[in-house]
């Protein structure tokens, strides 16, 4: 699927040195975007992203901890300087971190998981923002079904960070509408990425197949696609504020 509006739009893809983000920065490239691919610990899942990305259009490859506001900074101006400006922003950068359950979970753990999870879509936002502003952009914001449902053992504080991330998309909505800025979530289901390698034991992932009204897990492709639909004006011009969950009838609402 091609959108004729997305054609060299300058995107910058949080997190895109796997899973979702890979995914997501590559269709983009498909598109014939110039796509900024982000990466912090994995210097190597970066390269290979922007060496696909490379096949199909060009970009450029940035580090960043999102975390810290200067680094962010930083990456976002050098992206913009390169690029000649901003049209698209997805900020899917985000992590578990480790399970911890309420009960025994540290402050350390819970401001790390809010400063991965929910400040830095701030940051990167803040510093996007007069970027976007010149060209009336759009922001997609990585959500999460645990943001509904609670999450599972030890993510419950995971799950109040992305359930922020949703809530503050609405925000960013109203604040960003004067500028033609649209902002929206989608909001992932259970998708088969390094995330569950980490964080799910091979018993759950086949489990969730089973839950799943579609019967099977999804995959990067499946958000990626989503995501594009979003930033196209041409398919989604109309659309600010909105939620769009991608998660194979795992978590169904009115
Ligand atoms: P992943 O682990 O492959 O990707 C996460 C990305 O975030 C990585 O590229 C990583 O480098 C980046 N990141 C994490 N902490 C960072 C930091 N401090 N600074 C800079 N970058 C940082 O996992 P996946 O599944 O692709 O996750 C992408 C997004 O989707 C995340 O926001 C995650 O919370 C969300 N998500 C994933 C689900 C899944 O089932 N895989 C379900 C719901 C949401």
């Amino acid at each position: 699927m091609i959108y004729q509006d997305l054609k060299n739009k300058r995107v910058l893809v949080t997190g895109s040195s796997s899973g979702i983000g890979q995914a997501t920065a590559i269709e983009f490239a498909k598109q014939g975007c110039f796509v900024g691919v982000h990466y912090f610990r994995t210097k190597q899942g970066g390269e290979q992203t922007f060496a696909e990305v490379k096949k199909h259009s060009d970009g450029i490859l940035l580090k960043a901890d999102v975390r810290s506001q200067s680094q962010v900074n930083k990456m976002v101006g050098r992206f913009a300087k390169t690029a000649g400006g901003l049209d698209i922003l997805v900020n899917n950068a985000g992590d578990l971190i480790e399970r911890q359950p309420f009960e025994t979970a540290t402050a350390a753990y819970h401001d790390n998981i809010y400063e991965t999870n929910v400040r830095s879509i701030f940051f990167v936002t803040q510093a996007a923002l007069d970027w976007l502003k010149k060209s009336a952009g759009c922001i997609v914001n990585v959500g999460s079904v645990a943001g509904h449902h609670g999450g599972g053992d030890g993510a419950g504080i995971y799950a109040g960070a992305k359930a922020a991330v949703a809530t503050e998309t609405i925000a960013m909505a109203k604040e960003f509408a004067r500028y033609g800025i649209r902002v929206n979530t989608v909001a992932p289901g259970f998708i088969e990425t390094r995330f569950h390698q980490r964080y799910s034991s091979a018993q759950r992932v086949k489990a969730t197949v089973q839950q799943t009204p579609l019967g099977r897990n999804g995959t990067p492709e499946d958000i990626a696609m989503a995501i594009l639909f979003l930033t196209s004006s041409e398919a989604a011009g109309f659309i600010t504020g909105e939620y769009i969950a991608v998660n194979g009838g795992l978590y169904m609402r009115a």
